[in-house]
């Protein structure tokens, strides 16, 4: 079958259960928003292609399941990962401190190099909100990471977050380590560095 993009980015979307994975994803993918709560079984993933510089860049993003008994098959996933998300709900402080126990799942399963990015969802909703946008800017401070508040919902930020670490992926010449599957972004040096530039500019 003919190839029909230039470069592939796998991210990873992950998170507790319920704190809008699949809604986010949604709202990146078809630019919808569904307020029924369907929990994720296992592991689902969508595509969306973009064009720069007249290259096909295609972002598979993947969608895990957040609850407990999926672990073990969402885990298998993070080693080809380039870039992950780390989803928490404002309005649930639990889904926050469970944070650090997520990032503690990418040192152990993900490639050491892979960028991360937290997002703070549902920030709609404002009046039962129980972690401040401070405290959600201090965390990602502290592990040296990227943060945006999202509502998946009201359309805020989610073009913004998954687009950004799809460059910072670029910026970082990141590629999935001893991925067969994966298109390997330094295949082709001339090709990359006049790529970077477009991005740089
Ligand atoms: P699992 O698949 O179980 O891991 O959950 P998930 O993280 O994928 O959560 P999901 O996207 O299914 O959303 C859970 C609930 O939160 C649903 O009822 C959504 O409608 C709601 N929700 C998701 N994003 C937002 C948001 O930005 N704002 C508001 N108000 N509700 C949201
Ligand atoms: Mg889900």
């Amino acid at each position: 079958m003919a190839k029909t993009y230039d470069y592939l980015f796998k991210l990873l979307l992950i998170g507790d259960s319920g704190v809008g994975k699949t809604c986010v994803l949604f709202r990146f993918s078809e630019d919808a928003f569904n307020s029924t709560f369907i929990s994720t079984i296992g592991i689902d993933f969508k595509i969306r292609t973009v064009e720069l510089d007249g290259k096909k860049i295609k972002l598979q993003i993947w969608d895990t399941a957040g609850q407990e008994r999926f672990r073990t098959i969402t885990t298998a996933y993070y080693r080809g990962a380039m870039g992950i998300m780390l989803v928490y709900d404002i309005t649930n402080e639990k889904s926050f401190d469970n944070i650090k126990n997520w990032i503690r799942n990418i040192e152990e399963h993900a490639s050491a190099d892979v960028e991360k990015m937290i997002l703070g969802n549902k920030c709609d909703v404002n009046d039962k909100r129980q972690v401040s946008k401070e405290r959600g800017e201090k965390l990602a401070l502290e592990y040296g990471i990227k943060f945006m508040e999202t509502s998946a919902k009201a359309n805020i930020n989610v073009e913004n977050v998954s687009l950004s670490l799809f460059w910072c992926c670029i910026l970082e010449g990141n590629s999935p380590q001893g991925s067969s599957q994966g298109v390997k972004i330094t295949s082709d040096q001339q090709k990359k560095s006049s790529f970077f530039r477009c991005i740089v500019l």
